[in-house]
């Protein structure tokens, strides 16, 4: 059966010729992905022994570094003396070289060409995001000396909370809360915000939350139709994951880039913000200087400074780089070329995986042919195609009487396995207030309940607070689809809404949180005398609701949600 939804997905591929017939086109587009996944399964054996026996599902959190890449890092820092990059011994200088060296590297890892490109290096996606954030509030305080001008920002309700966050230091901000929004505006030739307004639009490549990945056109047509007064932000964080992101036509591609390299390659934790030097002027106003970004500074007796202007790259990276994280990235991009030759094999295997995940996923039911999960997926996603989907799927779940199993019971389930998974809102507000239906006014009465991103509320009169996330990776295999369905079928599909207690004494939280994995384990009910046993309303399933009564709220939330039976 599960050869069944394996093949499913592909057989709508069209042939490349008219000779081949599509069936034996989907024959060899699935046993070339066969043969990938038995690469992969030997690469586990040699390069991921830390994974041996678990089942690691949150690439999305961070992939998993290699031994070679490990043990090559290892060696070159034996092997060699390195000084601070901005001392002028012999140990600095090769230091210097070596980190200019990767930083050429990492651009061409990307295909951008460091004539058109400066690639910044940071802690990460978020301090890449907040770096453009500061130089454009900057840009805007240095225009308005000379006369008025304003920070326009618009970002697209898939957006992270690092990229939501850029909102704070805009005059006025817009979340665009669907494609039609961003594709209306572009061809209404950019409205909402005037000639004395620099504009900022922000969208991920990829949402951390339902993997969805949005159009890497928009960018030069923002630009085009704004006659260049808006910029525009990609977020790759999630993209670059598994995908390959080209960067190879300047004209086309976003000004600014972010990326966290710990995503692609497991180690090191370094960032990057990749900046179009067309763009490059919007981040030279910056007022903040840091030792290494500067020419000459009065600190006695006067306050005048003078930055480096040699490349925006010097301007920008404020103290000693990370030096050494810097090495291993270099030998990151090596070892993870000769390990899974592209990101191109990357994407066509993960989106493989995540078809045939989806495949599996979608066809769980209970008994009584209530389906076990909802999956969330945008409208124009499909799995199996990597222009529009990565290897994300996010869901919920729910027992055959429609009750929902609060996602982080079912990442503790799934954890006390050997499963890993993430479960909550994700940092993806805009796509947890779509997804699963919350206007501004549910959220803070949810707040006001108590529920917090850092410690949910497992729900809020049973609709769900967050959502469970699995992500695969570049060396995710078949078998670790297949241990997450089997997980779910014998461990998540008997559970019954009796099974599931819930407590409101905080006191006792951890305790019914530890307690109910075993009482689900064990299909027992837990002591009256030692937990406080709360039933709240039941979740309705979808077929339960009415558009009317008491339960139009839930069947308005159902709606929008979009969920897939
Ligand atoms: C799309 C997206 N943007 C931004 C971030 C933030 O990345 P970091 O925590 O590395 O800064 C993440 C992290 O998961 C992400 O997936």
């Amino acid at each position: 059966q599960s050869h069944l939804f394996l093949t499913s997905r592909y057989s709508n591929t069209s042939s490349p010729s008219t000779n081949v017939s599509s069936r034996k086109w989907v024959r060899v587009i699935v046993s070339q992905a066969m043969s990938y996944n038995l690469d992969v399964e030997t690469l586990r054996d040699s390069e991921y022994g830390h994974l041996n026996g678990k089942t690691y599902l949150d690439h999305g959190g961070t992939t998993l570094y290699a031994k070679s890449l490990v043990q090559e890092f290892a060696r070159d820092l034996l092997g060699n003396l390195y000084g601070n990059p901005h001392s002028a011994s012999t140990p600095s200088a090769v230091a210097g070289h070596r980190v200019d060296a990767v930083r050429e590297k990492a651009l061409r890892f990307f295909g951008a060409n460091p004539e058109h490109y400066d690639l910044i290096f940071v802690s990460n996606a978020t301090a890449a995001i907040k770096l453009v954030t500061e130089c454009v509030r900057d840009y805007i305080n240095y225009e308005n000396t000379k006369g008025k001008k304003k920070f326009w920002y618009g970002y697209h309700k898939d957006a992270h909370n690092s990229v939501v966050g850029v909102r704070e230091h805009a005059t006025t901000s817009r979340c665009f809360i669907n494609d039609d929004e961003v594709e209306d505006w572009i061809r209404l030739g950019i409205t909402g915000h005037s000639l004395d307004e620099v504009g900022l639009f922000a969208y991920p490549g990829q949402s951390n939350m339902t993997g969805r990945r949005l159009p890497l056109s928009w960018s030069a047509r923002i630009r085009e139709s704004s006659h260049g007064r808006t910029f525009t932000l990609l977020d790759a964080a999630a993209l670059a994951t598994t995908s390959p992101l080209d960067l190879s036509d300047p004209a086309a591609s976003p000004d600014f880039v972010s990326v966290s390299f710990y995503k692609i390659f497991g180690f090191p934790d370094v960032g990057a913000l990749i900046i179009r030097k067309a763009a490059g002027h919007l981040l030279e106003r910056r007022r903040y200087f840091g030792g290494g970004t500067i020419d000459m500074v009065i600190a006695v007796g006067g306050t005048s400074h003078v930055k480096r202007d040699t490349s925006l790259h010097d301007q920008l990276e404020d103290g000693t780089l990370p030096f050494h994280s810097i090495f291993a990235l270099d030998i990151a991009i090596d070892v993870h070329a000769r390990l899974f030759t592209s990101m191109a094999r990357i994407s066509s295997h993960t989106a493989f995986l995540a078809s045939y995940l989806y495949d599996n996923l979608q066809h769980l039911r209970h008994t009584n042919g209530s389906s076990l999960l909802r999956i969330y997926t945008d409208d124009a996603s499909s799995y199996g195609n990597p222009i529009l989907q990565g290897a994300t799927i996010v869901f919920n779940v729910y027992t055959s009487e429609g009750k929902l199993i609060p996602c982080e019971f079912i990442e503790k389930l799934a954890d006390n396995e050997g499963i890993y998974i993430r479960s909550g809102s994700l940092c993806n507000p805009g796509g947890i207030a779509t997804y699963l239906g919350y206007t501004p006014q549910d959220l803070k009465r949810a707040f006001a309940l108590g529920n917090r991103c850092s410690k949910p509320l497992s729900d809020i009169d049973g609709n769900p607070t967050g959502v469970v996330r699995v992500s695969l990776g570049a060396m995710s295999t078949r078998q670790d689809v297949d241990t997450l369905v089997s997980f779910l079928v014998a461990k998540v599909l008997p559970i019954k809404g009796r099974d599931l207690v819930r407590s409101d004494d905080p006191l006792l939280e951890n305790l019914i949180a530890y307690d109910t994995v075993s009482l689900l384990e064990d299909a027992k009910l837990p002591s009256a005398t030692k937990h406080v046993v709360v039933e709240r309303g039941a979740m309705k399933s979808p077929e339960e609701l009415s558009s009317s009564g008491k339960s139009r709220r839930l069947a308005r939330l159902f709606k929008i949600s979009r969920f897939k039976r």
